[in-house]
């Protein structure tokens, strides 16, 4: 199972948006996707059509008062969600009484490690609670996801520093990789930005772009991801690219994200 996180610590960026499409671009194509919503909002919750509030949810996990497995919840999209409710803005406090809090979710995630090909974790916009604390000790990946406006690159960049900050002080080896979304490319100041951001971000910057797009917006009014809404739209070609780009992810020690597995013909699975 790969883990990885959709961060930012800018409100409002598309995090959510990501880790939602994403995980359903991934679960059309055979990928067994576990999507954990760790926001006390439950936006991703609330975008895949789920209740958190009804039944156990993340919070009920981190605080042991249930295993991951019964907290985990199948959703018509193909994909299973660890849903957040509103009470898990309470961990914060709790954690306080914890020996490593951080590590609570990383821990958790291994009972289902063979059953995922997958974790994608929807983070809150607080960059430096234990929240994401846990999601980032739990990662391989930190996709920071930037909105192409205006001081996006000063914020993507503050935002850089911190979770270096937190890897070092955890001691943690995630890669941070960097995905535009919001992306208009009728404004100049949208592909100034994306260029800057290229330049700036080299390497780590995803190739693929999400573009802004009604579809994404009424898709989640709707409780679904766009690929059910509209499978015919750029969005989703985005969210395809973005899963296919992903899978071909080298990380900084070497080794593909996706160790390459090989079906019964002899032939590499594909995506
Ligand atoms: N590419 C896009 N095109 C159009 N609208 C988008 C796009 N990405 C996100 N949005 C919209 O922008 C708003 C914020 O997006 P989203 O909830 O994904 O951000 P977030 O970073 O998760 O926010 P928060 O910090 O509150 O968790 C939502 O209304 C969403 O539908
Ligand atoms: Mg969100």
């Amino acid at each position: 199972m790969r883990v990885l996180s959709l961060i930012n610590q800018k409100g409002g960026c598309g995090k959510t948006t990501v880790a939602v499409n994403l995980a359903a671009a991934l679960g059309r194509r055979e990928q067994r996707v576990l999507l954990v919503d760790l926001d006390p909002q439950g936006h991703a919750t609330l975008a895949l059509s789920c209740d958190g509030e009804s039944c156990a949810s993340l919070r009920d996990v981190l605080t042991a008062r249930t295993s991951i497995r019964s907290a985990i919840r199948r959703t018509p999209f193909g994909i299973d969600l660890l849903p957040a409710a509103e009470s898990l803005a309470e961990f914060e406090e709790a954690s306080a009484r914890m020996l490593k809090p951080e590590t609570v979710l990383h821990d958790a995630l291994q009972d289902v490690a063979d059953e995922y090909d997958w974790a994608l974790l929807d983070c809150p916009a607080r960059a430096d609670g234990v929240l994401s604390a846990n999601a980032l000790r739990a990662s391989s990946i930190a996709i920071l996801v930037v909105e192409t406006g205006a001081f996006a690159l000063q914020g993507a960049l503050r935002a850089r520093r911190i979770f270096e900050r937190t890897a070092r002080a955890q001691g943690s080896r995630f890669d941070i990789r960097v995905l535009g979304t919001l992306f208009d490319r009728r404004t100049k100041c949208g592909r100034e930005l994306l260029l800057a951001m290229h330049s700036r971000f080299g390497p780590d910057m995803f190739d693929t772009v999400v573009r802004e797009s009604v579809k994404l917006r009424e898709a989640a009014a709707r409780g679904m991801p766009v690929q059910f809404l509209a499978p015919r739209s750029g969005s989703s070609d985005d969210f395809a690219a973005l899963a296919v780009e992903l899978a071909a992810t080298r990380l900084r020690d070497g080794h593909d994200l996706v160790a390459r597995t090989v079906s019964r013909e002899g032939t590499p699975a594909p995506l």
